[in-house]
This record gives C-alpha cells, structure tokens and sequence, in this order.
C-alpha cells in the first residue's frame, strides 16, 4: 500500500470518452467478483450491473469488447467452482445480446474467441486468476493479456488496490490505458467525500482478519476523529492489550503490529474503540451461551458478535459524525444469533444525519438486511479498494492508467 498525499484522480487520466473505439479489440478489466450459489448461479449480480455503462458505451461505438476478470481466490490453479461462465450468462441477460466466453483468458482458446469478435460483439474471458502469473504480475503473461486488443480500459475498481497482470502490467504494453465509467465514478465520489470532510468523520472496521486492515487502521488514524472495530478483527487488538479472548480468532503473528498501532493510538490519544462486551458461543453454529464483558471470556468459548453495551457506545458516536466510512461486519452476521451488533451498526449509518460510505460485500449484505441500503449516501463496488482509498493510499490499477497530459487529451 502506497500512501498518497493528493489520492488516485481519475480527471489526470485517460478516460474511456477519450478513445477511439470503432473496429478496436478493446480489453476492459472489470471486477467481476461476484458470489455464486453452490449451484453455480450469480447470487448476486451488483458489479456486473456496475459495468453495464462502460461495456454498453464500448459496444455501441463498435469496439470488440474483450472483458476479463478474476473470480474468487483459485490460487493460480483452474478451478470450476471459479468460472466465469455464469457470468457471462448472467451478463448477456442483462445487456440483452450473447455475450461469448473463451475457456482461458490467454493462448489459443482467447486469441480464436477474439478474432470471432464482430464490432459491437462481447466476449468474456475465462477467470484470470486460473494463471499464478495474474497475481504475480507476470511480464510474459501481461504480453500474452496485451497481445488480444488494441486498447485498454480499467473499470475494475474493486481490483485496483492490487498491481496484478490484468490491473498494471499490461498497461505498460498498451499504447492507451483509459479508465471506465464505474472507476471514474466510484474516484469522483470518494474523492469528493473524503477531499475535505464534514466532522466528525468516523470509521467503522469489521470483518474476521486484522491482517487485511491493520495498515488502513493506522493510515485512517491519520484523517478520522475516531475509529470503532469490531467483528473477529478486534480480539488481535484485545489480546495484545492483554485481555484474554477464549477461543476468539486471533491472528497470534500480528499481535507485534496490533501492539505497535495500541502504542501509537495511546500517544495521540486518538478513540480507537474495541468491544467492551460481546455475544459468546462456543463455536459459530452453537447457539449463543451468553453476553458478557471481553475481560470475562471463558476460555472455551468464542465472541461471535459485539455486546448491548458496545453497541450503546458505538450507536451514539455514529449518530454524532458527519462523515462516515463502514467496512466489515461486526459479528457472524449471517447467523441469526450473531447478527444483532451488525444491523444495529446498519441503522444507526443509515440514522446519522451525515455523509455515509460503505463499502465490502459483508456490510453492502448488512445494509440490504437490515432495509437500509436506500439510505446509505453511497455504496462503492469495492471492498478492500474503496478502503485503501479513503485510508489515503495510492491505487496502483489508476496510478497505472495513461496521464492525459500525454496525449494532449486535456
Ligand atoms: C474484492 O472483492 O475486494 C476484489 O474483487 C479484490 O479481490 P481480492 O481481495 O481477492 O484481490
């Protein structure tokens, strides 16, 4: 994570407007990460509507839309249960035109599927992340990425926090690399509502690992007045100020830096709030055995979800910020039994009389059960991107893209 002074603008870079697109082999990243049923089916389909602008507009102009994406974490190996097939299903339905899929996203079963490709035609390729090279940002696998198109469009917002093949290598093997609608879109607005906050501007972080979010913590120290954690990420916290946790998840390689960030919250006396009490189990299908204050946790059982009293605490900094950035859940909320703490959080958002983002599938999941999502102020396609954004960090994906001043597109 690279920390950033001015942030990623997406209005010093190419747009996808500035491109000429008739007849091109136009290669789009989008991130099109979604769930799938165990049937195989789109679960959910937000980021592929999140598109529809970029790939619609491309279409139109009679580009040949080449899309590619990763799917899930396979590990660099192909894995059905991974496919991009479903989506490309899903997709054609919402677009209302085939949209053709090749078995790979590179070698010969891409380079034939594209060179079908009429103007105007979609083509979706097979899940990136098939490929080891993706992650690794691989040069000969960024060669063999370039290779299928003339022009290069990055609407994958929710991926541009990673420097992978798709995302960064390759643009440096394109002669324009455009940004798309949903990534101009989602930019603008954080950038709007971060750029010069109304406060109190509070972060609320959730979500099982610290080790995602532990250097977001101690970026957004930085801009926020006050930070409330909670979900499995907080008992690292809570074990590393020596409070026995039980059986609660925690991350024993990260307790040095879960230190260091406690130090360095106890120096600047900045309110980074952990739980006070929470709803303990003794593993995530029992039913729970009781609330109780963190410091009393038996050692065989495990917190599941924050208490009445942390909830008390955390609604009523909410209801009092002006701006505020929501990302991960509080608890095991899709467990009935767990999911209190989680959609209390969701209404007490959705109640402030303030600027709210929220971002990640887990509290986008939250908003929608809880009724509220009509409420939020906005709710950005990406997780861990819309996060490293706000926390002040540069996002490689955008850093990548081609400066309009070099094309004298201004
Ligand atoms: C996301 O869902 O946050 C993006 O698609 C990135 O996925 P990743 O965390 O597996 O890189």
């Amino acid at each position: 994570m690279t920390p950033r002074s001015t942030g990623s603008r997406t209005m010093d870079k190419l747009s996808i407007r500035d491109l000429d697109l008739a007849g091109k082999r136009v290669f789009i990243r989008v991130d099109f990460n979604v769930p799938l049923t165990p049937e195989g089916q789109v679960a959910e389909d937000t980021r592929i509507r999140a598109s529809l602008e970029t790939i619609r507009y491309a279409a139109a102009r009679g580009a040949r839309v080449i899309l590619s994406s990763h799917l899930g974490r396979p590990k660099g190996k192909p894995n059905p249960q991974m496919s991009l097939r479903p989506v490309a299903g899903r997709l054609g339905e919402l677009l209302g035109q085939t949209v053709a899929f090749a078995n790979d996203c590179m070698g010969a079963a891409a380079e034939q599927a594209v060179a079908a490709l009429r103007p105007g035609q979609v083509l979706l390729l097979e899940n990136l992340r098939f490929h080891k090279e993706e992650e690794a940002n691989d040069p000969s696998f960024s060669r063999a990425l370039a290779k299928l198109a003339d022009l290069y469009v990055n609407d994958a917002f929710g991926t541009a926090h990673r420097a992978h093949a798709s995302t960064e290598g390759i643009t440096k093997l394109m002669p324009k690399a455009a940004a798309g609608f949903l990534m101009e879109k989602e930019l603008t607005y954080l950038g709007k509502a971060i750029s010069n906050p109304d406060r109190p501007y509070v972060a609320i972080l959730g979500g099982a690992k610290v080790s995602d979010k532990i250097e977001v913590v101690q970026n957004l120290m930085k801009l926020t007045d006050a930070m409330l954690i909670g979900g499995g990420m907080a008992y690292t916290f809570l074990k590393a100020r020596g409070i026995p946790v039980g059986k609660s998840l925690v991350e024993d390689d990260k307790l040095d830096l879960a230190r260091s960030v406690l130090g360095d919250v106890a120096e600047r006396h900045f309110p980074l709030k952990l739980p006070i009490d929470h709803v303990i189990a003794e593993n995530p299908d029992a039913a729970p055995s009781g609330t109780v204050p963190v410091e009393k946790t038996p050692a065989d059982q495990m917190g599941l979800d924050i208490g009445r009293e942390t909830i008390n605490e955390y609604c009523s900094r909410i209801a009092l910020a002006k701006t505020i950035v929501w990302n991960g859940p509080m608890g095991v909320f899709e467990k009935p039994q767990f999911s209190r703490g989680t959609v209390a959080i969701a209404e007490a958002v959705a109640n402030a009389r303030a600027t709210s983002i929220i971002g990640g599938g887990d509290s986008i999941a939250a908003v929608q059960m809880a009724g509220v999502a009509d409420r939020i102020t906005h709710i950005s396609t990406g997780g861990g991107a819309s996060l490293e954004f706000l926390a002040g960090c540069k996002l490689p994906g955008v850093e990548a893209l081609t400066d309009k001043k070099a094309t004298g597109a201004e």
